[in-house]
């Protein structure tokens, strides 16, 4: 039996811990004639990259940082990735590419019992990973607030995606009175991880939902700031997991075993509760 192949895509890709969490999850559901790998592809050469996986019979890949906008130009783009502006899984039987960072977000927060509909929610970051959360929020009925450390980049965002919302300064935000925060900036993350995009001089929101899309360390320190303040906060483990697993099914037609997925990201990362 040939071997189905699927593969990361990124620039660097060393740290992914997609094909562990992947090979873990083929693995449980006894798919053994699949299997994940992860190439470092520079920028240069996606489209090369991706004609050559496709050539050589990859059933799929998965697209990480740098290339999910790029990718829009080399996959037929659905309307989601197209809204969203970014690609993250492809299917290279039928050239189609997906977003599934949006419904892995919404979906964990589902998950946490975190309602959005008619809430305000604060979105830190206008990158990539923002695009993916201001959209998925609105499209559930949130009232987004972007807060970027680049104003402009917030207003652009807003604008790009078509939704209705505001960009303020932190100060102003915090103000509105929006208990939910979603952290989409990399502040935080490994090895920076004294760094906060919550400015430590404005007073933190009293008893917050933080949503910190990092998850290297397990723990932020925006995070603390939010139990500090009497809130409650969840890192990005499980958006991880849950985009996984959408683009499992995607490929294999097979539900993915979500524990397993989650289990093996615990693991790799040494988080042991
Ligand atoms: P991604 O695709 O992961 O979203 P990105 O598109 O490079 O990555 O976006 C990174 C986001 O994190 C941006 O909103 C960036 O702010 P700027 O637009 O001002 O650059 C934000 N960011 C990165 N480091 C930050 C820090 N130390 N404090 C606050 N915001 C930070």
């Amino acid at each position: 039996m040939a071997e189905k192949r699927v593969a990361a895509v990124g620039w660097p890709i060393e740290h992914s811990l997609s094909p562990a969490m992947h090979n873990a999850a083929f693995r449980a559901v006894g798919l053994h004639d699949w299997h994940y790998d992860k190439y470092a592809v520079p920028p240069d050469i996606l489209g090369l990259s991706l004609r050559e996986m496709r050539d050589h019979g990859f059933i799929g890949c998965n697209i990480t940082v740098p290339h999910k906008q790029e990718a829009l130009k080399w996959t037929r783009a659905d309307a989601l990735s197209q809204r969203v502006g970014a690609v993250n899984t492809i299917d290279f039987r039928t050239n189609r590419g997906t977003n599934t960072d949006v419904q892995g977000f919404m979906d964990d927060l589902a998950a946490h019992g975190v309602e959005v509909a008619n809430q305000p929610v604060i979105v830190l970051g206008a990158g990539g990973a923002a695009r993916a959360a201001v959209y998925g929020l609105s499209d559930a009925g949130a009232h987004v607030i972007v807060v970027n450390r680049t104003p402009e980049k917030a207003e652009r965002l807003l604008a790009d995606l078509f939704v209705k919302g505001e960009a303020l300064p932190l100060e102003q935000a915090h103000q509105t009175g929006a208990k939910i925060i979603v952290n989409c900036t990399s502040a935080g993350m490994h090895p920076a991880e004294d760094t906060t995009p919550w400015d430590p001089d404005v007073p933190f929101p009293e008893g917050a939902f933080v949503y910190d899309m990092v998850y290297r360390p397990a723990q932020t320190r925006l995070m603390r700031q939010a139990q500090a303040a009497g809130g409650q906060a969840v890192n990005g483990l499980g958006m991880l997991a849950r985009q996984g697993a959408l683009a499992f099914t995607l490929w294999t037609g097979v539900e993915a075993p979500l524990e397993v997925m989650l289990q093996t990201l615990r693991d790799a990362l040494g988080i042991t509760t």
